[in-house]
């Protein structure tokens, strides 16, 4: 593949861009490789549509950006190529062949972990559609820069300096209980999954280890205490700092098509999903995540 050789398109939004004139499933050479990087720190969020890629190649495009995560659940991820996380909401033989209501709240993936994700590439296989074909399960994706650059300058003082405890079990229990409300299935936390991650704290604002853009680092779903103040005041700070992060003018939304694979940066973006569809409209998206560095 020819060197540097691809377009990118801005959306109307402070973050984002599309990069085309590239096939994924080809080797990507290192020029174009630091080209891409580079898109990808400028804009936190890339995506290359009509792409036709194997979990192995979608793994091997990963690994570019540094190594690939195995989930630390893996009942959800492909038995052929574990770093692969399934998303869907399509059942088989009784059981959700994924995790089918990933990311209904903003967050950012892994933050739970003493070394959080660097980015995730989720790649779109099946897309629902409305009555006139028009695609359902958007992901928004809000700029933690952005946000952070115009927060008033006394919040930024009280919130520097300030450390967030990420929690991984209680957002998953809850989820649990939900779903078993709902007749539906999924596997217990055990002892040992639970020990594999204990509460860590980050800082509440963080600084980006590429950029060095200060971005805010707190999310509803795994932070459960701020501490170094009452923990009230936390609570209502983190709540704070998420209404304010996650305001329109902070967010890009991205409507899948097949083929589509799209990076985020998990330290400068939040993102969530949109639950607007359900079966028969189906939804099959793969997952890879990959390591960041300490916080
Ligand atoms: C996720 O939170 O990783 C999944 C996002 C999505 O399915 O749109």
């Amino acid at each position: 593949m020819p060197s540097t050789q691809f377009q990118v398109r801005y959306p109307d939004s402070p973050l984002g861009a599309e990069i085309s004139g590239l096939d994924l499933s080809k080797d990507v050479d290192a020029a174009t490789f630091r080209e891409i990087e580079k898109v990808f720190h400028e804009r936190s969020v890339i995506w290359f549509r009509d792409q036709k890629l194997t979990p192995e190649q979608h793994v091997k495009f990963s690994r570019h950006f540094g190594d690939v995560e195995v989930p630390t659940n893996r009942q959800y991820s492909l038995a052929s190529c574990p770093e692969v996380y399934v998303v869907s909401n399509i059942v088989e033989n009784g059981r959700n062949i994924g995790n089918a209501d990933a990311g209904r709240v903003w967050h950012t993936d892994s933050s739970y972990m003493q070394v959080p994700s660097r980015g995730s590439l989720l790649y779109a296989i099946e897309v629902p559609q409305d009555d006139q074909g028009g695609p359902l399960g958007d992901t928004c994706f809000a700029s933690m820069t952005a946000a952070y650059d115009d927060l008033p300058d006394d919040v930024k003082k009280r919130a520097e300096g300030l450390r967030g405890v990420h929690n991984y079990t209680q957002q998953y229990e809850r989820r649990l209980a939900k779903i078993k409300a709902q007749g539906g299935v999924r596997e217990e936390l055990t002892t040992d999954l639970k020990a594999k991650v204990p509460d860590v704290v980050h800082p509440v604002i963080r600084t980006h280890p590429v950029t060095g853009r200060k971005c805010v680092y707190v999310s509803v779903s795994f932070v459960i205490k701020v501490l170094g103040i009452d923990e009230e005041e936390g609570l209502k700070l983190r709540d704070y700092l998420i209404e304010h992060s996650t305001q329109p003018r902070y967010v890009y939304r991205h409507q899948w098509r097949a083929g589509d694979l799209l990076m985020w940066d998990n330290c400068a973006t939040q993102h969530l999903a949109i639950n607007d569809y359900a079966l028969p409209q189906r939804r099959l998206m793969y997952r890879t995540t990959v390591k960041g560095t300490a916080v």
